[in-house]
């Protein structure tokens, strides 16, 4: 069967997921989500086995990538799936997800969470090198059993801890209400030197450099921390904390691929 992998991506994670299950599952092809966003377009209605690979966002599918499972026609799928890519916990994205396919009369088949490297830096640091590398390495064991139950039809919902889940239901809309109502208030610092990486990695088109100017935001995030994380100069700061703190992005996702997600190549 034909498997169509939609993903979105911030810092690499879960474009490196999908990837790790291509590698696998045969016949799959990798589909961005910011991409068919930006353009507008009709997307094609796919056929076979459909998968959406995309990061938890304080609880829920980044805003675009529901926006994206709002849109696209599944009439054709004969299997639906879902792949999340967390910190600590991803299963309010996944359940989010499905709320909004049941809505729209699709069936979820099955959905996974995957633990990465953090890359939310307004809640702490990202975590040192040789454990960036260990966590990667789990997480690429994790995705060969994945891939081998989605291939296999051995379809499961895969929950998160119990406790971790409760915890999160009461947190989250408190945190994600903050975060969408205030923003994350990027700004850059004096170490900018206008080089544009972070307009190009940006999937909503959010950023604008003009010259050697410093950035500036619009009101379109979606919250991917892309533009902080892939700074070359690691020039960009939300708060007070940022600046003492290192950056990620996968090792594997490079900006140009940064670009093809965002249509920009
Ligand atoms: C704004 C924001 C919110 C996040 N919220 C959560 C969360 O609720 N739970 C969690 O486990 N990880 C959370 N994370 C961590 C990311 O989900 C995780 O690092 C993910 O693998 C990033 O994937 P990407 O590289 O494909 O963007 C958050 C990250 C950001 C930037
Ligand atoms: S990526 Fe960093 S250094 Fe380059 S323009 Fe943006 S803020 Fe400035
Ligand atoms: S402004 Fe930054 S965090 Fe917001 S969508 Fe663009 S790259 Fe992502």
């Amino acid at each position: 069967m034909k498997t169509t992998l939609y993903y979105f991506t911030g810092t690499g994670n879960s474009l490196w997921a999908a990837r790790e299950l291509a590698r696998h599952i045969p016949e799959t092809e990798l589909v961005p989500m910011a991409k068919w966003i930006h353009d507008g377009d009709h997307i094609p209605a796919p056929e076979g086995r459909v998968g959406f690979v995309f990061p938890v966002s304080i609880g829920s599918p980044p805003l675009l990538v529901s926006a994206f499972a709002e849109k696209i026609n599944l009439d054709a799928a004969e299997e639906i799936f879902a792949l999340v890519t967390m910190g600590s916990c991803g299963d309010g994205a996944w359940k989010h997800l499905n709320r909004i396919l049941k809505k729209r009369s699709y069936r979820m088949d099955a959905a996974y969470s995957v633990k990465t490297p953090t890359n939310y830096l307004l809640s702490g640091d990202v975590l040192p090198e040789d454990q960036e590398i260990a966590v990667i390495s789990v997480a690429r064991s994790d995705l060969d059993r994945i891939a081998e139950k989605i291939t296999h039809g051995d379809n499961s919902f895969e929950k998160g801890p119990l406790l971790m889940n409760i915890r999160n239901s009461v947190l989250h809309p408190l945190l994600k209400n903050r975060l969408r109502s205030q923003g994350p208030r990027f700004r850059a610092d004096d170490t900018c030197d206008g080089c544009g990486t972070c307009e190009l990695v940006c999937p909503t088109y959010n950023i604008t450099v003009s010259g050697m100017n410093r950035p500036e935001w619009g009101n379109a995030c979606t919250f991917c921390f892309a533009c902080i994380n892939y700074c070359p100069r690691h020039a960009i700061q939300s708060g007070t904390k940022t600046a003492a703190r290192n950056r990620y992005h996968h090792p594997d996702v490079s900006i140009t691929d940064m670009m093809i997600q965002n249509g920009r190549e």
